[in-house]
């Protein structure tokens, strides 16, 4: 929330660069004339809300495709090859809107105006009192009822070589309870590094607390039938934040030595996630980064031995909500029919620390008038036989 004037700058060189899209028409593309050539394109993916839906893909030049829904920002799918040359999604998605429309948890989504809880959908700024939606148990969850991951969101691409595509929203003042018209920008890029990088700015015109992150859910063996428990996993953090029973920070933040919240050295998920205790069970936390500064720093590194894929974490932000799909159930399937069970993939959430506004000791989420937000996040894929 520092340097406000340099990031006003560069919201606006942003859009500067920016080529607004409202028609249905393929968009900035470079290189040869095929359905991998590096760049971007956008199909229409029916409607919502009475607005038109589109779906974009960012390939790069080799070929990694990215594709992106304006329902929620969504990446719906994220295919690169494994150690053997086979391409294969590593996110899970749907192929067509209707499985985002059944309200799956955030597939992939853009999650705001708060990511992760809020106790009991209250709190106060100085001496108003706020009360949000309360749509898990007692608590606000990402959002509310009907946040940014249901919204449509505007989109515009870039017009440089580097496929990429700047989405925008506007949250009204009252929106799910929150104060103050929150204007947002997110923007995604593909690299030919295989980075998929995903830069969000916002101002506000009332002080707000604000959280933004990206839900994307991951499976690098590219098979939602297998789990993620042999996946292997270094989080570059020390200490993380207790939880009570509805998953609400205790105030604590609590050394991972010693215990199976230790990441600190790559290890199994599988290992000791039968320690952590909880129903329905499973790592549902928030990890306190051990960067000291708002710095873009590796925080995590990800890896499946079989794949020979190995994701890397790059943020700003000063936390990891690390999730092993323990909600889902089997209930919601894959759009080849495939049940999507327990442990089927998982999340790495750069945020702010969950309840942060009622949380004194926790980093402060409140974004005031005349400040900027700003975070970026990095995620990095790379395969080795
Ligand atoms: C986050 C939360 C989880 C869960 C998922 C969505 O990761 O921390 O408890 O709500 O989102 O199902």
């Amino acid at each position: 929330m520092k340097h406000a004037l340099r990031f006003s700058l560069a919201i606006a060189a942003i859009g500067s660069i920016f080529t607004s899209c409202n028609n249905a028409t393929t968009t900035a593309t470079t290189g040869k004339d095929s359905s991998t050539k590096a760049g971007i394109t956008k199909v229409p993916w029916g409607t919502a809300d009475n607005k038109e839906v589109s779906l974009f893909t960012l390939t790069n030049d080799k070929g990694v495709q990215v594709k992106i829904s304006t329902y929620g920002g969504a990446v719906t799918s994220w295919v690169s090859p494994d150690k053997n040359g086979k391409p294969s999604n590593i996110v899970l998605g749907f192929d067509s809107l209707s499985g985002y429309l059944a309200k799956p948890p955030y597939f992939g989504a853009l999650v705001g105006r708060y990511g992760n809880r809020i106790a009991k959908g209250k709190f106060s700024i100085d001496t108003a009192h706020y009360t949000l939606a309360t749509n898990n148990g007692t608590n606000h969850l990402h959002g509310g009822n009907k946040g940014f991951d249901k919204q449509v969101w505007d989109a515009a691409v870039s017009s440089d070589n580097t496929p990429t595509l700047l989405l925008s929203y506007v949250s009204k003042d009252g929106e799910e309870g929150y104060p103050g018209n929150l204007k947002v920008n997110v923007r995604y890029t593909l690299t030919n590094d295989d980075e998929l990088k995903i830069e969000y700015s916002a101002a506000t015109d009332k002080a707000t607390p604000i959280n933004l992150t990206n839900h994307s859910y991951f499976n690098l063996s590219g098979d939602p039938t297998t789990t993620i428990l042999n996946h292997k996993l270094m989080i570059d953090a020390d200490n993380y934040t207790p939880v009570d029973t509805t998953l609400i920070p205790t105030g604590e933040i609590k050394a991972v030595k010693g215990s199976a919240f230790d990441f600190t050295t790559a290890k199994k998920i599988g290992r000791d996630i039968g320690q952590v205790a909880g129903n329905p069970g499973g790592y549902d936390h928030n990890w306190v980064l051990n960067k000291k500064d708002t710095s873009l720093s590796k925080v995590a590194v990800l890896s499946d031995s079989i794949s020979g894929r190995t994701l890397e974490v790059y943020t700003t932000q000063p936390g990891l909500q690390f999730y092993t799909g323990n909600f889902l159930d089997g209930t919601i399937k894959t759009s080849a029919g495939q049940p999507i069970n327990k442990n089927a993939a998982l999340c790495m959430e750069t945020q702010h620390f969950p309840d942060s506004p009622n949380q004194p000791k926790f980093p402060t989420t409140i974004l005031k008038p005349g400040q900027q937000y700003h975070s970026l996040t990095v995620y990095k894929l790379s395969v080795s036989k």
